[in-house]
C-alpha cells in the first residue's frame, strides 16, 4: 500500500501530475485511486470525464474521486454544528456568523483526509494519489489531525465531563444549550476516523510527498519553504518534479534569455533538493489532458521507473544515541537560526519552525530526560535530551 500527495502552490501542474503518475501506476498493473482535496477540482478536466463524489472507474485499473467535502461535513459533523449554532444563537451571535464559526479553518478538507483513511482501510488499492490543494492550504491540512488529536486528548475529556456534571443543574436554571451525548458521540466517532491519518501519512514506507514546482524564483521559494514544514510534521517528501522546463528542441532566439533563466533555477533546485530525487517535465506543446496525453506524461515524468516506488529515502526525523545523551533530530532544511524554537513543556517537546508548530510528545525513553541544548546544523535540527542530574 502507497500513499502519494502531490502538492505545490497553485497552477504548477499537480493535478496534472497526481493523474499522470495514476494513470502509469494503474497501467503497471497497480489498482490505484487519485483523489483530489482541492476545492477546486481539476481531476475531471484532467481527465475530461465526468467525476463525482465515489470513485469514478476511467480506466482498467484507475478510479478517480473528487470530494466534495462540505457534503461529507454535513453528515458527520450535522450533529456537533446544530449544538454550536444553538449555543452561538443563545450567546446572541447572528446566525450567519454562528454558521462560519461552527466550521472551524480547515474543517471541510480535514474529510478528505478521513476518506484516503476509509480507502487506505478498504484494501481495494495498492496505491492513492491525492491531488492536494495549494500549499498553504495542504500544510494547515496536514498539521490538523496533529492539533486535533492535542484537543482531543487535553480538552475534549474535560469538556465532556463538565457537561455531563453541569446539564442537570443548568437544564433547570437557564436556556444555556448544554451539549447531549449525540454532539459527543459524533464528535468522538468523527475523531476515530480521522485517528490513524497522521501514522499513515507520517510512514515513510506507505506515505511519500512529491513537491510539483516550476523553474520559478517565486515558486521555488514556496516549494522549499513547504519542504520544511513538511519536515517538521514529519511528512517524507521523495521527489521535486520541475515542471514546464523549455526542451533544448525550442532554438528560437526569442527564448534564449528563458533557457538561461531556467538553466539557473534548475541549479537552485538542485543544490535546495539535493536529499531528494530531482525529476523534470518539459513544457509541452499543448495542454495534457486525456488519458492518452496524461500517459505521455506519466512516460516522460518516470522514464521507465516504477512511480509507487520510493525515489529518495525521505526520513524526517530520527533519534541518535550519543554517549550518555539521546539526540532527537529532525529534518529542517532553509532555516535560519532566528525562526526556530524549541520548549519542553510537561512530556511534550514544541517546536515552532516560523509561523508552524508541532508539539512532539515525547517518547517514554525521552521523557525522564531533560533537554540539554537544540542546535541547527546543516538542514537538520537537534535537539540533545541528557540524562537527570
Ligand atoms: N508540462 C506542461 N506542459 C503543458 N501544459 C501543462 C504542463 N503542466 C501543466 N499543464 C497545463 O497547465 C494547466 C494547469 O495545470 P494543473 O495540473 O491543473 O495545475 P495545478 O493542479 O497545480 O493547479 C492545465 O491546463 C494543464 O494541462
Ligand atoms: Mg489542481
Amino acid at each position: 500500500m502507497r500513499v502519494l500527495l502531490v502538492t505545490g502552490k497553485g497552477g504548477v501542474g499537480k493535478t496534472t501530475v497526481a493523474a499522470a503518475t495514476a494513470v502509469r501506476a494503474s497501467e503497471m498493473g497497480y489498482r490505484t485511486l487519485v483523489t483530489s482535496t482541492d476545492p477546486a477540482h481539476s481531476l475531471a478536466d484532467a481527465f475530461q470525464e465526468k467525476l463525482g463524489d465515489q470513485p469514478t472507474r476511467v480506466a482498467k485499473k484507475l478510479f478517480a474521486q473528487q470530494i466534495d467535502s462540505q457534503e461529507r461535513l454535513e453528515e458527520s459533523w450535522g450533529d456537533v454544528r446544530d449544538h454550536l449554532t444553538e449555543l452561538f444563537d443563545w450567546s446572541g451571535l447572528k446566525g450567519i456568523e454562528a454558521e462560519e464559526l461552527t466550521v472551524f479553518p480547515g474543517m471541510d478538507e480535514l474529510f478528505a483526509l478521513a476518506s484516503v483513511r476509509d480507502h487506505t482501510d478498504s484494501g481495494d488499492y495498492d496505491l492513492i494519489v491525492v491531488d492536494c490543494a495549494p500549499t498553504a492550504e495542504t500544510l494547515r491540512l496536514l498539521s490538523l489531525p496533529e492539533v486535533l488529536s492535542w484537543y482531543m486528548e487535553k480538552i475534549f475529556p474535560i469538556g465532556r465531563r463538565v457537561a455531563s456534571f453541569v446539564r442537570p443543574m443548568l437544564n433547570k436554571v437557564t436556556s444555556l444549550p448544554v451539549a447531549d451525548d449525540k454532539v459527543f458521540a459524533a464528535v468522538a466517532s468523527f475523531y476515530e476516523r480521522l485517528d490513524g491519518i497522521r501514522d499513515i501519512l507520517s510512514d515513510p514506507e506507505v506515505t511519500s510527498a512529491r513537491l510539483v514546482m516550476n523553474p520559478e524564483k517565486m515558486v521555488i521559494s514556496e516549494a522549499r519553504r513547504t519542504y520544511t514544514y513538511l519536515g517538521l510534521f514529519g511528512y517524507a517528501v521523495d521527489t521535486a518534479i520541475v515542471n514546464r522546463v523549455l526542451p533544448d528542441t525550442v532554438t528560437d532566439p526569442y527564448f534564449d534569455r528563458w533557457h538561461e533563466i531556467q538553466k539557473g533555477h534548475l541549479e537552485s533546485v538542485h543544490d535546495g533538493f539535493a536529499d531528494v530525487d530531482i525529476r523534470e517535465l518539459r513544457l509541452f506543446d499543448e495542454e495534457m489532458v486525456g488519458l492518452d496525453r496524461l500517459r505521455v506524461v506519466g512516460d516522460e515524468l518516470y522514464a521507465g521507473r516504477d512511480p509507487v516506488d520510493h525515489f529518495s529515502e525521505g526520513r524526517p526525523f530520527r533519534v541518535e544515541d550519543e554517549g550518555d545523551n539521546v539526540v532527537l533530530v529532525l529534518a529542517v532544511p532553509f532555516v535560519d537560526k532566528a525562526e526556530v524554537d524549541v520548549l519542553r513543556h510537561g512530556d511534550e517537546l514544541i517546536i515552532t519552525v516560523g509561523p508552524y508548530r508541532r508539539s512532539f510528545v515525547l517518547p517514554d525513553s525521552l521523557k525522564r530526560r531533560q533537554v540539554r541544548r537544540a542546535q541547527l546544523v546543516e538542514a537538520e535540527l537537534r535537539v540533545t535530551f541528557g540524562l537527570d542530574e
